[in-house]
């Protein structure tokens, strides 16, 4: 049973979404089970370009069932806004959605809290979130006493559990606002408002954890979709600067319900290059104009938030690092296109810190913000790739490139990208 995974090896943004539209079709399943509505993905088809930011771009493909299991934070007006604009332009295939119920809903309070808290790391710097409620939501599902699940919206206990909630939340919000910033939240039009989006979203409600297990077991092919990227996993990234979720491999299992034996591929997404949105250490950081014109040529502006992306060269000691953690069996280089016309390109290939050379990612984050990137200079292309189609006809020192990175990383390279759209991907064959 091939079970397959997605997974950005960076600090998210890597493209993730190109690979799991042109994976979609060979599978039965697409699973999103990490992060929410923080991920943005862009997919080309044909002339139409769709924008998702929490359901799985395999709504795209007809015949796929899509399934948002319990390890995702869930914006239900956010997903309804996603279906409405899907269905007003006729992709039919939404229903063959799934939500878990027991994914874990986002409210006011959550969007709030977000904005309150994202400056209050110790040092002073701003995490810089998405400010979508994510860190809030994960942090209540884990403190437990004011969470409220997908499921929980059907019970009669509901209006209940809002009251109970709202009542709490308004003490918090109020310590959190001292200058009355904030209105107090209303417990009844929080209850209308969610009864009407539970409403609407009643069709595709499932609990998903017993579908997901019926169906490995029964031998369907089923597609893991990675939301951000490993260096922002709340468990082994550059934490604090990280997202509230296991963004990494090692998210699979506790978030979709499946047992990692039903992952038998693990694909690493990785950019030609680094970015970063959001605060936190960055090694390779480019603050120049080589940067600049890597934001410009990659169009590196947030999917969700607009920001402009921090630009950097392409760190193969973080890459290698999180290629390890996820069990990544084979990469996919994206953007390369953005390479060209450079005259030489950087790899980071160790860090120094304290006179010592490592090729060890640090785990604090101090060390990360201190380390030294010793890096490789290769001789750059000025050939226009977009319309490269196999592997002989990329420019030599492109190949080069790319052998490089392999070597590096220590997996073998399994496509290339050129472009945004789905027929400009090279396949590069094993060996
Ligand atoms: P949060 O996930 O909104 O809490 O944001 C935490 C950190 O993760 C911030 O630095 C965000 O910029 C970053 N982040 C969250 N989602 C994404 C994503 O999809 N792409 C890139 N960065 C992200």
């Amino acid at each position: 049973m091939p079970g397959t995974a997605v997974i950005g090896l960076q600090w998210g943004d890597e493209a993730k979404g190109k690979i799991v539209d042109l994976l979609t079709s060979q599978h039965d399943i697409v699973v999103r089970y990490q992060g929410g509505a923080n991920a943005g993905h862009t997919v080309v088809v044909g002339d139409e370009v769709y924008k998702l930011s929490l359901l799985p771009s395999g709504v795209l493909t007809a015949g796929v069932t899509c399934v948002i299991a319990g390890g995702v934070v869930f914006n239900p007006a956010k997903a309804i806004e996603e279906l409405d604009e899907l269905e007003s332009r006729n992709v039919e295939d939404c229903d063959n959605l799934k939500l878990s119920d027991r994914i874990h809903v986002i409210f006011p309070w959550h969007f709030a809290e977000d904005r309150a808290l994202d400056s209050n790391t110790s040092d002073g710097e701003n995490i810089g979130t998405t400010g979508r409620g994510i860190g809030p939501c994960y942090r209540d599902k884990v403190g437990r006493s004011h969470a409220v699940r997908l499921g929980d919206m059907y019970r009669s206990t509901f209006r209940e559990q809002i009251e109970h909630i709202t009542a709490a939340k308004n003490r918090v919000l109020a310590s959190m606002f001292p200058d009355g910033d904030l209105q107090p939240l209303d417990a009844e039009e929080i209850f209308e408002q969610y009864s009407a989006f539970a409403e609407r979203l009643k069709p595709y409600v499932a609990d998903t954890t017993d579908y997901l297990l019926t169906a490995a077991e029964s031998g369907k092919r089923i597609l893991f979709e990675g939301a951000q990227g490993a260096l922002l996993d709340v468990d082994h990234g550059t934490y604090p600067f990280v997202t509230s979720s296991n963004s990494s491999g090692v998210g699979i299992s506790n978030g979709s319900g499946l047992p990692a034996r039903y992952v038998n591929k693990v694909i690493g997404i990785v950019k030609a290059y680094s970015t970063r949105v959001g605060g936190g250490p960055f090694p390779t950081e480019l603050d120049n104009e080589i940067g600049q014109r890597i934001r410009d040529q990659g169009n590196e502006y947030g999917t969700v938030t607009k920001r402009p992306r921090r630009c950097g060269w392409l760190d193969a000691v973080a890459v290698r690092y999180t290629t390890r953690l996820s069990g990544v069996d084979s990469i996919c280089v994206m953007l390369l296109d953005v390479l060209s016309g450079l005259d030489e390109l950087l790899i980071c290939t160790a860090y120094e810190l304290d006179g010592q050379q490592s090729t060890v990612f640090p785990s604090h984050v101090d060390d990360v913000r201190r380390v030294k990137p010793v890096f490789e200079t290769l001789p750059g292309w000025q050939e226009d790739i977009t319309k490269v189609r196999k592997l002989a006809d990329l420019p030599a020192n492109a190949r080069a490139y790319l052998d490089r990175v392999s070597q590096l990383v220590g997996v073998p390279v399994e496509m290339v990208s050129v472009g945004p759209a789905r027929d400009q991907t090279i396949p590069v064959s094993p060996g």
